[in-house]
């Protein structure tokens, strides 16, 4: 097995080493390809580039494979839970039950967030999208905690930050929900676990108990932890050449949330219960939109399906297909749209043009439907995936700081004119 490619490109020949990962995965390394050949590449989209290594997630797209630190999804949704999964994606390892009990009580005492902040909320219309809500609050974080402006500062001082950002932020989401209701805040409750507490504060009243049920907070824990990591999708290469610039955690955070937001990133998850409300209330008929979907001068997409990586079924829209069966069972719940899914789903995976170009159901095909069960409203599900990839974003920030990766600063090739005299306006 060869640890070099050759590039024959105007009579000469280039040789270019070739990496080889923990996975067997191969690349050519081009760092010095410009120096040497004069030539860069370009690759829209970065579809078969490499920004970096990393030791925090591996996928398998042909396979359907996606481990954290090495251990299965399927695993860590079984058996462990989302401040364990957080714990191990950004420290590397399981935690002792003694790190876990430290983790768990740091964040616990962090939850709450400065008085001021109520004030930037309260700047808001009600009307506010709630993803522009939290990334302009997390954003707001640098103006409370100035330390955290700069990154190199001792492990500690930067774990102090890590540690705020993990507790404050299902703070800032529920203020961000009530804030649309115009609703009394809630304030964290320290003696509950991060799913009930954030729950509390979004659903609770400051006037009366609220009493959080198990499955839900069960169920939205196992949707977190699915959520954690995805190695490098388009928000968490964000928050890499954000935060490459040496820009603080909370600003890279923010940017990352702003780029989750799009419709073709975790925005899906609202657009697929808005699609599917729509068929339904179009008589649901799915095949009019497989049609559709299939149809390249109409814009529309099936929102929810297809993949980056996985050209095969997304291991995670598996378990939450199954998820969300056991929670709207659980919770005594009957929604038609999960009917239209499974038959849009149904239908697509039969159809050529799917099974062509590999497009599957992914992570935000389900999803909602699960939130919605939770009662939690359309606009806030994006937020959710947000909470839930909080810890891979800083999993990410902190390993691309820790590997001292430079700058990122891409090429381009110029197709503009070339050079020219100015031309004085009274001769245009
Ligand atoms: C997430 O990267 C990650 O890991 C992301 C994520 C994570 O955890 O961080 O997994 C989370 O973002 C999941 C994806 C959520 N987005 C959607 O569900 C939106 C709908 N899906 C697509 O827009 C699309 O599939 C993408 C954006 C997900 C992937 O787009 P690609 O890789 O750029 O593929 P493409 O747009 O070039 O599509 C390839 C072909 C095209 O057809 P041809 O030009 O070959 O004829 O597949 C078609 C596309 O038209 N296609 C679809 C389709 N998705 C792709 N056709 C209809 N419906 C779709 N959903």
């Amino acid at each position: 097995m060869s640890n070099f490619a050759e590039l024959n490109y105007e009579g000469k020949l280039y040789q270019l080493p070739v990496i080889e990962g923990s996975e067997g995965e191969k690349a050519i390394d081009i760092s010095k390809l410009r120096s040497t050949s004069g030539l860069i590449t370009i690759d829209k989209g970065f579809k078969n580039t490499g920004s970096t290594e990393s030791a925090i997630t591996f996928l398998d797209g042909e396979k359907g494979v996606l481990r954290h630190r090495g251990y299965s999804i399927e695993e860590l949704a079984d058996k462990s839970s989302f401040i364990e999964v957080a714990y191990l994606v950004i420290y590397g390892e399981l935690p002792t039950e003694e790190q876990l009990k430290d983790f768990q009580l740091e964040i616990t005492h962090h939850t709450l967030v400065h008085e001021d902040v109520k004030a930037i909320l309260e700047g808001f219309p009600s009307k506010a999208h709630p993803m522009g809500v939290i990334s302009s609050l997390v954003s707001s974080l640098t103006a409370f905690y100035p330390k955290s402006l700069d990154p190199n500062r001792s492990s500690e001082e930067v774990n102090g930050t890590i540690i705020r950002i993990i507790a404050k932020l299902p703070t800032l989401a529920a203020w961000a929900f009530k804030n649309r209701m115009r609703q009394p805040l809630v304030y964290p409750n320290n003696n509950l676990d991060y799913c009930s507490n954030f729950l509390r504060m979004m659903f609770g009243l400051p006037t009366e108990d609220y009493h959080v049920d198990p499955v839900v907070s069960k169920a939205l824990d196992k949707l977190l932890i699915l959520h954690v990591d995805h190695e490098q999708n388009c928000s968490a290469s964000t928050v890499r050449i954000v935060g490459s610039s040496h820009a603080s955690l909370y600003a890279s955070i923010s940017a990352g949330i702003a780029a989750l937001w799009g419709p073709l990133h975790g925005g899906a998850n609202q657009a697929v219960i808005e699609m599917l409300e729509a068929i339904k209330a179009d008589g649901g008929d799915v095949s009019k939109y497989i049609t559709k979907a299939k149809d390249k001068s109409d814009p529309f997409r099936l929102m929810g399906f297809g993949h980056r990586v996985y050209k095969n079924f997304d291991p995670r829209a598996r378990i939450i297909k199954k998820a969300a069966d056991d929670v709207l069972g659980a919770l005594g719940v009957n929604d038609p749209i999960l009917d239209i899914a499974k038959e849009l789903e149904g239908v697509a995976l039969k159809d050529q043009y799917f099974i062509d170009r590999g497009l599957y159901p992914n992570v935000d095909f389900y999803s909602g439907i699960i939130y919605r069960a939770l009662g939690i409203p359309t606009d806030m599900f994006t937020v959710m995936f947000a909470l839930g990839r909080l810890p891979g974003w800083v999993a990410q920030w902190k390993e691309m700081r820790e590997y001292g990766d430079p700058i990122g600063r891409p090429r381009q090739v110029y197709t503009g004119h070339n050079d020219r005299p100015y031309v004085p306006i009274n001769e245009r």
